[in-house]
């Protein structure tokens, strides 16, 4: 393991006024993206769809990197460049999604426990090969009646973890991403405890199993309302509350923070992130954002499955970008939008 590689890698994720595009939705999470624009979810039309993602012009001023999935790492353009190496070309990290799914946690009912180790060592030496520099592992963390149980934040905890240590051991850059999902009724004072707890959790057995936190990217949700919940805290309150959590329980030494988007509207998530960025310019880390959604839905809508439509498509998902690159710095203003 080269340490000095590593943390090369993750200064240059979150490299200011950069961040990263998740492109790594699994076969039957990009079908309901497809079914949403009634396109067949064909392994040609993933491939079409990521092409246009990953070859749009511009885009490397203002993403660092982009998660790929392992159907999509072993692509290539139109002209046959393997998408790992067109994304390099450009300046361009690429990542890959190395879980296997969060799967029903056993004994406990509307809970989930992400796999995906057996095998992890021999997976990560290839996607290596394949060019991949930083690696995605998702957890998920249900809020609801009785739930999450401290047994399902312990467990995804160290599954992380364990992920995290083969990763480095492998020369790649781990983002541990523990997600508090934002769709039932709860507060955000809810949402605050159990992302709480979750980090914190997450960050002991980091360094329980002796993981490099100078070397880790934290992936994570932001501090809001359920999407169920009737009172919707406002842009302010969700950056504050957010701030305030990851104050609280992250590492100053970690290197950076980016944010999912979690079924936030895409203006909405850049607005949250500018805010923060806004009034919190001495953070001891950047913080950037790694959305698929809040990024893609755009460009997805527009381009439909027409090859006509690519350019617009990409002009719309290069409007995202800009948005966001500017919402690392606190310099995007919502006037931004209606320019477009
Ligand atoms: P969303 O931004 O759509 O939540 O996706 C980010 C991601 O990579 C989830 O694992």
């Amino acid at each position: 393991m080269s340490a000095a590689e590593l943390e090369a890698t993750a200064k240059a994720m979150v490299a200011k006024g950069k961040g990263i595009l998740a492109i790594d939705e699994s076969t039957p999470t990009i079908k309901k993206r497809f079914d949403t624009i009634s396109v067949e979810s064909t392994e040609e039309n993933r491939r079409a769809y990521r092409d246009l993602l990953i070859t749009n012009p511009g885009g490397n001023e203002y993403i660092s990197g982009m998660i790929l999935f392992d159907e999509t790492i072993r692509q290539s353009t139109s002209n046959g460049t393997p998408f790992s190496k067109a994304l390099v070309v450009q300046g361009i990290m690429p990542g890959i999604k190395v879980d296997t799914g969060a799967k029903e946690f056993a004994l406990h009912p509307g809970e989930k426990v992400t796999e995906g180790l057996d095998g992890l060592r021999d997976r990560l030496t290839e996607y290596k090969a394949l060019g991949a520099k930083f690696a995605k592992w998702r957890a998920v963390i249900t809020i609801g009646d009785n739930i999450p149980s401290q047994a399902c934040i312990d467990a995804n905890a160290h599954a992380l973890s364990r992920y995290a240590g083969l990763c480095q051991e492998a020369g790649i850059v781990p983002m541990v991403e523990p997600e508090v999902l934002m769709d039932a009724d709860n507060t955000i004072e809810r949402c605050y405890e159990v992302t709480e707890n979750t980090l914190s959790t997450l960050f002991n057995t980091l360094k329980s199993q002796d993981v490099a936190i100078e070397h880790t990217i934290l992936k994570t949700n932001m501090v809001v309302s359920g999407k169920q919940c009737s009172v919707q805290a406002n842009v302010e309150q969700v950056a504050e509350q957010t701030v305030k959590c990851l104050l609280a329980n992250v590492p100053a030494e970690l290197p950076g923070i980016v944010f999912l988007s979690g079924g936030q509207s895409a203006e909405l998530a850049t607005a949250h992130l500018n805010e923060m960025n806004a009034k919190n310019p001495d953070l001891p880390w950047p913080l950037s954002f790694s959305y698929g959604r809040a990024l893609q839905e755009p460009c997805l809508k527009t381009w439909s499955g027409d090859s006509a439509n690519v350019g617009a498509a990409q002009a719309a998902l290069l409007h995202r970008e800009k948005c966001n690159s500017l919402a690392c710095n606190g310099e995007y203003t919502t006037d931004m939008e209606n320019a477009a």
